[in-house]
């Protein structure tokens, strides 16, 4: 997606920029690990798709991703950081902590003859042991739900707008004709995740962050879908208070390709 790429996140927590190529290398050698891969259904790839899948993840209008960085040490918890802290080494390999993604797409039922809702689909990862179980993951999530809320609007007129959503299914969206709650806008249904069954921390993270199971079985990948119904700013914000996440903040951030 386009619209997120002159855009950071900064909280006293985590920083989250663009996914840009010189990520890659970094990323690349995580997805190594096994465990990484189990973790997160991947296959690994090889170094030139891994670059082809950046371009990809910043081009393609169904698709929004950051890299989560360590926070900016900015003198005093919370405090915004200035340009030149955040283009400074803010980003680089070895600030890199994880990534998080957004996957939009249409769901009209298992038959396709439902109302079209548009769900956005949530992958997140905290590669290294050393940086796991130290908050980067909450972090990460709210403040990526936070971003999403607030700009739904424009995020989900790329989306329509990338050409992959047949223009019926996009007038449905606009007009809520065969919808219960008719609106004008576009609005984002719910998040979704899949998590793997035996991946006991992150369905932790997600039911404790308001998402629900969808089924009280595993699908036939062993997975459990979650969604969260509930985007109200005013819940996210109370979430990352809890979280003790200060001073989230949308930067424009220009070192970005
Ligand atoms: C799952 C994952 C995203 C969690 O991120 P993290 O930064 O390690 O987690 P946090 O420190 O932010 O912890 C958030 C919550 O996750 C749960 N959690 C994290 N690690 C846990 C562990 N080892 N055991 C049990 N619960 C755990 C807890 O609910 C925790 O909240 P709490 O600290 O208030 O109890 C991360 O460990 C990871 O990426 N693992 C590998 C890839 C993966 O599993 N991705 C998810 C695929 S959907």
């Amino acid at each position: 997606m386009l619209l997120n790429a002159n855009i950071a996140l900064s909280s006293s927590k985590a920083l989250l920029v663009p996914y840009s190529s010189w990520h890659v290398p970094q990323y690349h050698e995580w997805m190594k690990d096994p465990d990484i891969q189990e973790a997160t259904a991947s296959e690994p790839l090889s170094i030139e798709e891994e670059y082809s899948m950046q371009r990809s993840w910043r081009q393609d209008a169904d698709k929004l991703t950051f890299i989560v960085c360590r926070a900016i040490s900015t003198g005093s918890e919370g405090d915004i950081p200035s340009q030149s802290q955040l283009l400074g080494e803010s980003d680089s390999p070895a600030s890199m902590v994880g990534d998080i993604n957004l996957f939009l797409r249409i769901d009209d039922g298992d038959e396709g003859n439902s109302p079209p809702q548009i769900v956005g689909e949530i992958e997140l990862m905290v590669a290294e042991k050393v940086n796991q179980r130290r908050g980067f993951g909450r972090a990460a999530l709210l403040m990526f739900m936070r971003y999403i809320i607030q700009n739904q609007g424009a995020i989900l007129d790329e989306f329509v707008g990338g050409g992959d959503v047949d223009v019926e299914t996009v007038r449905k969206l606009k007009t809520g004709v065969e919808t219960a709650g008719s609106s004008e806008g576009l609005s984002l249904e719910c998040f979704s995740v899949k998590i793997g069954q035996a991946n006991l921390r992150s369905l932790a993270l997600f039911e404790s962050t308001g998402f629900v199971r969808c089924s009280d079985e595993p699908n036939f990948f062993g997975e459990f879908e979650l969604r969260c119904t509930d985007l109200s700013l005013g819940s996210i914000d109370g979430a990352l208070d809890k979280a003790g996440v200060k001073g989230f903040i949308a930067l424009p951030y220009g070192r970005t390709e």
